[in-house]
Order: structure tokens, then C-alpha cells, then sequence
């Protein structure tokens, strides 16, 4: 069986942080180099702070994270820095917590959660709490950045046995991934990930429920806990949301 250190060193296999590759990572690098002092709530493995520093960033870094294991990572040793630049594993802060625990207060002009990290806060209480505590740890007029799946695009339906991922270990060991979905609970989507081996043993499974919020309730949720929406796009290149979006990526700030 795959182990939890396992499992959050393939998620950085399957998950490379990639700013020329990937248009997502890109945009938030920009909000990330821009901004003095980052909180980056559900960090996982923390591949964007680590990328940040060794790209000189030299502000104040915080990287909030519940999973033990992706938190391990984060703060592990598998990050080599090229000479002269700060080491992120000792220079970034690596906090263990969920949103509503943040307890910072007035101490970040950007806060982020990258990656559908948001869609992890499931319930109404722990989305206002969430919130809540996010917008306190920023400065006044310090903005909170981060994406959902539009529930339009009904990702979940690609999530099935038949869409399979072949791909191979850091030791290059071929494994198989592949997603079904359990429970489509109005807009909560409880699914099982899955992993095994060349002789079809599954090594792993992973259950996650995801929030597939509609803009209008996620808009009201943001300015019930005192954000103003700056930007709100559809696509990584600045589109407005559409009919055709598949995702909500918005950008709020503190009011
Ligand atoms: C898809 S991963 C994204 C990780 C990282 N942000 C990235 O871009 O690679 C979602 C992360 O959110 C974390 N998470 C789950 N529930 C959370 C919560 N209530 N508050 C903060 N993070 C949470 C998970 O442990 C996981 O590391």
C-alpha cells in the first residue's frame, strides 16, 4: 500500500508546479510576486511558495495546510534551491490548519487557495468561517485569490473508471489512477481516487467531497464575510464567466 508520504510525493507527480506549462500557475505567481506578504491557505506540498522564493521572492511567505503528509512535504528536504537564493523549507512559514484556522490578523496583502483548494470547505458554517478567517489575516485592502469548478461544466462526469491516468513514481514505477464518483449530493460531489500497481492491485484510495458552488451563492458567501469581488473570470486569460466557463477564478479584497 501506498503510504500518506507517499501518496503527497505523487501528488507533486501528478500536480507539477508549472508556470510556463500551466496558465493557472502563471496567474497566480503574478499575484504572488507582487504582493509583500502571501498566505497560502491549503498549500499541500507548497510547490508555489518553494517556486516563489527560488524565484526571489523576499517577503513573508506562510503556508497553511491540514494534511500532515502534504504539510511533510512541504517542509521536507526535496527542494534544492539553486546557490545564493533563501531556502524556502526554513525561510517560508509552514503553519498545520484548515481555513478557519487561520489566526493571523491584518498581516497579508494576498491570500490564496490555489488548485480548487476552495472547493474542500464543503458546509455553508465552514465556508463563512473559512472566509471569515481569511479576510481578518489580510490588510485592509489586501485581496484573496483563488478558483472553483463552475458547476456548469459538471466536471464530475469525467471523473470514471473509464478516463485512467498511466503514469510513473519519482523512482519511475508505472502506476494507474482513476476517479468515480460516489454521490452527487446537490452541489457537493463525494468521489473516490484511486491508484494501483501494473498487476491492477489497488495500492490506494482516497475519498473527497468537493463544493461545486454557483457564482451568485459564492458572491453572496464572499460579501457576507466582507469582501468586494475585484475580478472574476471564466479562464486563466482574463474571459468573464460564461456559458461555456469551467471555472469561477475570483479575486476579492478585504473592504
Ligand atoms: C487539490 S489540493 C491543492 C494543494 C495546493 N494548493 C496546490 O495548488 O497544489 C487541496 C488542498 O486543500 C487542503 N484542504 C482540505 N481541506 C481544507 C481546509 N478546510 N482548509 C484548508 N485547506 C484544506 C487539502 O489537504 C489539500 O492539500
Amino acid at each position: 500500500m501506498i503510504s500518506d508520504a507517499e501518496f503527497a510525493a505523487l501528488y507533486d507527480v501528478l500536480n507539477p508546479w508549472d508556470v510556463k506549462r500551466y496558465a493557472s500557475d502563471a496567474f497566480y505567481h503574478r499575484l504572488v510576486m507582487a504582493a509583500d506578504s502571501v498566505l497560502d491557505v491549503g498549500c499541500g506540498t507548497g510547490s508555489m511558495l518553494h517556486y516563489a522564493r527560488s524565484q526571489g521572492h523576499r517577503g513573508r511567505l506562510v503556508g497553511l495546510e491540514p494534511d500532515p503528509a502534504m504539510l511533510g512535504r512541504a517542509a521536507g528536504e526535496r527542494f534544492c534551491e539553486p546557490p545564493g537564493v533563501q531556502s524556502a523549507r526554513t525561510t517560508v512559514e509552514w503553519v498545520s490548519g484548515a481555513a478557519a484556522d487561520a489566526a493571523w490578523t491584518r498581516e497579508f496583502d494576498l491570500a490564496t487557495m490555489t488548485s480548487h483548494a476552495f472547493q474542500c470547505l464543503t458546509g455553508d458554517e465552514e465556508i463563512r468561517a473559512s472566509l471569515t478567517a481569511i479576510r481578518a489575516a489580510l490588510r485592509d485592502g489586501g485581496r484573496f485569490a483563488f478558483e472553483t469548478r463552475h458547476p456548469q461544466a459538471r466536471a464530475w462526469e469525467q471523473w470514471n473508471p473509464a478516463n485512467v491516468t498511466d503514469f510513473a513514481d519519482a523512482d519511475g514505477h508505472p502506476l494507474r489512477s482513476w476517479y468515480q464518483v460516489d454521490a452527487v449530493d446537490a452541489d457537493v460531489v463525494t468521489f473516490t481516487g484511486f491508484v494501483s500497481d501494473p498487476s491492477g492491485t489497488i495500492v490506494r484510495t482516497e475519498q473527497t467531497a468537493l463544493r461545486f458552488l454557483d457564482v451568485p451563492t459564492l458572491n453572496a458567501f464572499l460579501t457576507e464575510a466582507g469582501f468586494a469581488i475585484d475580478d472574476q473570470f471564466g479562464d486563466w486569460d482574463g474571459t468573464p464567466i460564461g456559458p461555456a466557463s469551467r471555472e469561477i477564478i475570483t479575486v476579492a479584497q478585504r473592504v
